[in-house]
């Protein structure tokens, strides 16, 4: 017998969770080799369940790809409303099938009316936010916001490999990684947000050239402090963003030359 989990009260045989945009290095995944995939290996669409955790990219991809549709077999998409968006408090959508919808739904007696969430209650002012902030900028305000993102991005990944810095930025992704500071202070500072030996920088729609500039200099005078006589080196970061993007003195040479 194939192992089944309960999804929106149905019985589904493969549960699947796709990201656009992983925590911490914004891999997405890519819904149209997972469908491929699935079919190939002979799974009808009542068979699985896909839901797209978009928290960072759901308010991207729409112009980027148009990679989420429900003209596709997924279940459901869940956005942040206080990432891209940058809603003043956490807030987000899901956004489902009516057929799950009906099927979750319970009528609530004392407050006649439809309830489908899990706990009850919840912030009515949050949706409040989440108008505003998309009336306000639109969709061609959106639009412009997701392409300045992706210049900036790629404008910081370029700057620092020019710098010698190891650095990474996964495809269609804002998200720039690199290697992690050796002081303290400046990752505080800073406020990076970092993991074993790498951090990101998530380049949002508020970030300017300007900072991104300050940043980048004032990591490369520091870099020169840190690493200067050779006592200390910069750490190798080749298992976690790939050889080729690893700017460490045993990497280095490779890293020149890609
Ligand atoms: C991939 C992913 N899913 C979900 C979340 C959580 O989203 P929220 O802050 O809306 O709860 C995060 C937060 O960083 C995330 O990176």
């Amino acid at each position: 017998m194939p192992r089944t989990s309960v999804v929106c009260n149905f019985l589904v045989e493969l549960p699947i969770f796709l990201l656009f945009g992983t925590t911490f290095k914004g891999a997405i995944d890519d819904v149209d080799v997972i469908l491929e995939i699935l079919k190939d290996c002979g799974y009808s669409q009542d068979r699985f369940y896909i839901h797209c955790d978009a928290a960072l990219c759901g308010l991207m991809t729409p112009f980027i790809n148009n990679m989420i549709s429900f003209k596709k077999p997924i279940g459901s998409v869940t956005i942040s409303g206080h990432k891209f968006l940058g809603c003043p408090m956490p807030c987000g959508v899901q956004i489902t099938r009516k057929s799950y919808i009906n099927n979750l739904s319970t009528n609530v007696e004392y407050i006649a009316s439809m309830d489908a969430t899990i706990s009850g209650s919840r912030n009515g002012l949050t949706p409040i936010f989440l108008w505003y902030s998309l009336s306000a900028k639109g969709q061609f305000g959106l639009q412009k916001d997701v392409k300045k993102c992706l210049e900036n991005a790629k404008y910081l990944k370029d700057r620092l490999q020019q710098a010698g810095i190891s650095v990474m930025v996964n495809e269609l992704s804002i998200i720039v990684v690199l290697e992690r500071p050796r002081d303290h202070e400046f990752v505080r500072r800073w406020q990076l947000s970092c993991v074993k030996d790498m951090a990101h920088v998530i380049v949002m729609p508020g970030i300017t050239r300007e900072m991104l500039d300050n940043f980048i200099s004032e990591l490369v005078q520091q870099r020169k402090q840190w690493y200067k006589d050779g006592k200390a080196e910069a750490p190798c970061v080749a298992d976690d963003i790939g050889a080729q993007n690893c700017a460490c003195s045993y990497h280095k040479i490779d890293y020149i030359s890609s």
